[in-house]
């Protein structure tokens, strides 16, 4: 059994969608040990509580730069033998030193179709403002493995959804969750837990 830990920094919508996915058995051969949160005060560390799941707040105010706050979070990572570290809208840099130790075992959900408006500064709802400012009439979300590049790591799932003449952010954040983020996530863990991801270059191949 795979121990994971799920990074957060805000509602938790993602959360949600892994701890109803795990009540329903389907995060196979995994289970969530933990979830860690850069900060004390966000819905999702109620999620945890609700669903009995030890939570851990690494709060990066507390150090005095994103590496040593790396650190810390590689050292608690370690101490629980956690074998997949899953960034669900965790919203702080993190540095090189946890991917020295998770090569291939990060993964994030991006809320766009990677290449596109994502890198620095693409994060949460100006991550739809921007898709909808471009006119594009199409959207989606990314799961990936997460290097040192941000938003550049090799794409495990991507989904898609139609934008409509009316959207609003918000309308389009809302459409990407439901239809893709909360069944990407949950599918993308359940197939690293199963040991069903090879990364070759860029590319993941995703094995039967
Ligand atoms: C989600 O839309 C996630 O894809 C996004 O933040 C939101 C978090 O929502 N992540 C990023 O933008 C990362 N670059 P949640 O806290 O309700 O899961």
């Amino acid at each position: 059994m795979k121990k994971i830990a799920v990074l957060v920094s805000g509602g938790g919508t993602n959360l949600q969608a892994l701890i109803n996915a795990q009540s329903r058995g389907e995060i196979v051969n995994g289970e969530i040990s933990i979830v860690i949160s850069s900060s004390p005060m966000v819905y999702a560390l109620e999620r945890a509580q609700k669903a009995g799941i030890p939570s851990y707040v690494l709060d990066r105010k507390q150090y005095p730069s994103s590496q040593a706050m790396t650190v810390a979070l590689v050292d608690k990572l370690k101490e629980l033998s956690i074998d997949l570290v899953v960034m669900a809208g965790f919203m702080t840099i993190v540095t090189k030193e946890l991917f020295e130790v998770y090569e291939n075992a990060v993964i994030n959900i991006h809320p766009a179709l990677i290449p596109s408006f994502a890198g620095p500064g693409c994060y949460g709802l100006h991550v739809h403002e921007k898709a909808l400012a471009y006119g594009v009439k199409v959207s989606g979300a990314t799961v990936h493995f997460v290097t040192e590049e941000c938003d550049g790591g090799p794409i495990i799932l991507q989904g898609t959804v139609d934008v409509l003449p009316d959207d609003t952010p918000e309308s389009l954040q809302r459409r990407i969750m439901e239809q893709c983020e909360w069944k990407l996530l949950p599918q993308a863990v359940s197939l690293f837990c199963q040991n069903r991801l090879k990364v070759e270059g860029r590319t993941v191949r995703i094995l039967p």
